[in-house]
């Protein structure tokens, strides 16, 4: 099937008809056994100059990308095919690191251990007979095992349920741990003895929480003119914002080509943004836990785990839906219905004065409302929530939402430890690390920008009579390795995204303040497992020039059994110039969790992100304009 590319734009998401073709041409090559899977699909995003070059209804090289493994060599690959020609333009087998974690591999360690008679043993040894009631979690080994030092090895626990439909993270069944090599269906089992099971039920279903609530009033969001947002395709227009969106299989929502139409003037902020990678580390030493370091979008396709989203469950108001198309492992693409949400949101007071000498004067006050773009995601036992807003003063701004889950241990002697304390009379939580790398391709009013870390110091020169002198103090970062640098909240730190050749009437370079929240950085050794697969969250900024390949902070989508090294400590070690050029800015955050007893057995959202805020990018309040409400004029 070709593709007519004068009818779609080249960052319009790959079809499900397009996936398929691709994964046809594929398998007419031969290169693939019967037992091949993939992982996903998606169209190449073309680079900035490409984009640039485009005119829109004009034909355009269009390809689609397909990443899988093959049990039988052993092997990941990654094949590009021409959506224009249909013909396969590129085969790689993969050397380094493998394709992310898919169904194919959950069912693979399913049936290596269903019948496996080590394992069986194990569970009998725990009196546990009825497999039916083992609830098996394969998951991402980390490195490679030394116990199994080849082949695509997961690493697999498991819980017992009491009854089929109950929560059973519950009932741990510790100290029992299995490898299964999915090529080979080998299976080592490891068990540190037996730990007695917890008996203690944690649901949180609501046909198994007595006593709901019956005082919760409804609350009702309604715009009966409709909302303010206009989408056509997969552009949204609103109140002089101007994106487009896509959901990448690995990286999930992703904002491409944001602008701000300012009077006449149509200016660009951020060429494309979007997480790169993540990585949660535990730091309990218990064999159920030493090895996790989760990468969540390179090992799990994270984008590709977005929820079919409800309306007045996980959004509210007058809200409109984007679908996704997704490649099965077993080469079928399917569409997944609801999967971004886009709505208005009502966000309390944008700005205000009463003043207090004239109370003949109306107060002045305009309510602020800002635009949300979200998805929700499923890994395993967590969720992840990505909300990106745009507000009506020029500020961006992403929250992450963390909920689900914890992952937890038995305490046999109902004590926990220091590394995993107790969340529940007989469980544990260890403590972790969730770090986001998002990778923000700038382009503040035009392609060329330079970073500029902002310090505020104490001024004590004896010119201040009463000893309060604060200055701002300026420090581009000219060069990759000087913009390897971490926030400082006692300094008031934060980063301006400038552009030289764009300034203001003040003569100031117009820029975009990347304004952190208070945040870790990564807590594990730079030599270990994670600090070499995870060396992004080692820093919580970091500049390089932009380079078209140069898409993830981690081994990206071949970061499964990566031995680490890649990305963004290995892209920054020219030490290229970051100076008045095409730069994207690297932001690494998140949240150190320790976990509580209110965080069980699910986990009430925990927030963490950052604020992209307009600093002498425009000349003044740009929301001058907004109108006061009619509620507000009608209540005089
Ligand atoms: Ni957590």
């Amino acid at each position: 099937m070709a593709v007519d590319t004068t009818t779609i734009h080249p960052l319009d998401p790959a079809s499900v008809d397009e996936l398929a073709a691709a994964v046809a041409a594929i398998r007419a090559t031969d290169e693939l056994s019967e037992r091949a899977f993939f992982a996903f699909g998606q169209r190449v995003e073309p680079s900035r100059d490409e984009l640039a070059a485009h005119t829109p209804g004009a034909p355009f090289d269009r390809m689609v990308s397909v990443v899988g493994h093959d049990p039988e060599a052993g092997k990941s690959f990654e094949v590009t095919v021409s959506s224009s020609t249909g013909d396969v333009s590129t085969f790689t087998w993969v050397d380094e690191g493998q394709a992310p974690i898919c169904d194919a591999d959950v069912i693979a360690v399913y049936m290596a251990l269903a019948e496996h008679n080590e394992w069986n043993a194990a569970l009998a040894k725990r009196g546990i007979d009825d497999t039916s009631l083992v609830h098996i979690e394969p998951w991402m080994a980390g490195v490679q095992p030394p116990e199994m030092p080849t082949g695509r090895v997961m690493r697999a626990f498991a819980f017992l349920h009491r009854d089929p439909d109950d929560n059973y993270y519950a009932y741990p069944i510790e100290g029992l741990i299995a490898l299964v090599n999915v090529d080979t269906g080998d299976v080592v089992v490891d068990d540190h003895g037996v730990v007695p099971i917890p008996d203690t039920p944690a649901e949180y279903a609501s046909d198994r929480v007595p006593d709901q609530r019956d005082d919760i009033k409804p609350l009702d969001i309604t715009q009966p003119e409709g909302p303010s947002f206009v989408v056509d395709d997969h552009t949204i227009t609103w109140q002089n914002w101007h994106l487009r969106i896509s959901v990448h299989p690995v990286e999930g929502l992703v904002l491409h080509d944001v602008r701000y139409r300012d009077g006449d003037r149509d200016r660009p902020i951020l060429h494309r943004a979007a997480l790169s990678d993540m990585v949660v580390p535990y730091g309990d030493a218990s064999p159920l836990h030493y090895w996790k370091h989760a990468l969540d979008a390179g090992e799990t396709s994270l984008g590709q785990s977005a929820n079919s989203l409800t309306l007045g469950c996980d959004c509210l108001g007058e809200i409109y839906y984007f679908d996704a198309a997704f490649l099965g492992s077993d080469g079928v693409p399917i569409v997944r219905e609801n999967t971004v949400c886009l709505h208005e949101e009502d966000f309390g007071i944008l700005w205000k004065h009463t003043n207090p000498f004239r109370p003949d004067l109306a107060p002045e006050v305009r309510r602020s409302r800002r635009l949300v773009v979200s998805t929700i995601h499923t890994i395993g036992n967590y969720e992840y929530g990505f909300y990106w807003y745009f507000y009506l003063d020029g500020t961006i701004q992403l929250e992450m939402k963390l909920t689900g889950i914890i992952g937890v241990s038995v305490a046999a002697d109902g004590v926990g430890s220091d590394t995993s304390p107790l969340v529940a009379p007989s469980i544990s939580s260890p403590i972790h690390q969730h770090m986001f790398c998002f990778r923000l391709d700038v382009a503040v009013d035009g392609p060329a920008n330079t970073v500029v870390e902002t310090n505020v110091e104490v001024v004590d020169d004896g010119a201040h009579p009463y000893g309060a002198g604060f200055r701002s103090v300026a420090t581009p970062l000219r060069t990759e390795q000087a913009a390897m640098r971490n926030i400082d909240p006692a300094a008031s730190r934060s980063w301006r995204i400038t552009n030289p050749s764009s300034t203001n009437q003040l003569g100031n370079p117009v820029a975009y303040k990347l304004l952190p929240q208070a945040s870790p950085t990564f807590m594990v050794p730079e030599n270990s497992p994670a600090g070499q697969r995870g060396g992004f969250a080692r820093h919580n900024l970091w500049v390089t020039p932009y380079e078209a390949g140069e898409q993830y902070a981690s081994a990206g989508a071949f970061s499964m059994l990566h031995p680490g090294g890649a990305g963004l400590p290995s892209y920054v070690q020219a030490d290229r110039s970051v100076d008045d050029t095409e730069i994207v800015v690297w932001h690494t955050f998140g949240v150190t969790h320790v976990p509580r007893p209110e965080d069980w057995p699910v986990m009430p959202v925990e927030y963490t992100g950052f604020t992209l805020m307009p600093y002498g990018f425009f000349e003044q309040n740009p929301s001058l304009d907004v109108p006061p409400s009619a509620a507000c004029h009608a209540g005089h």
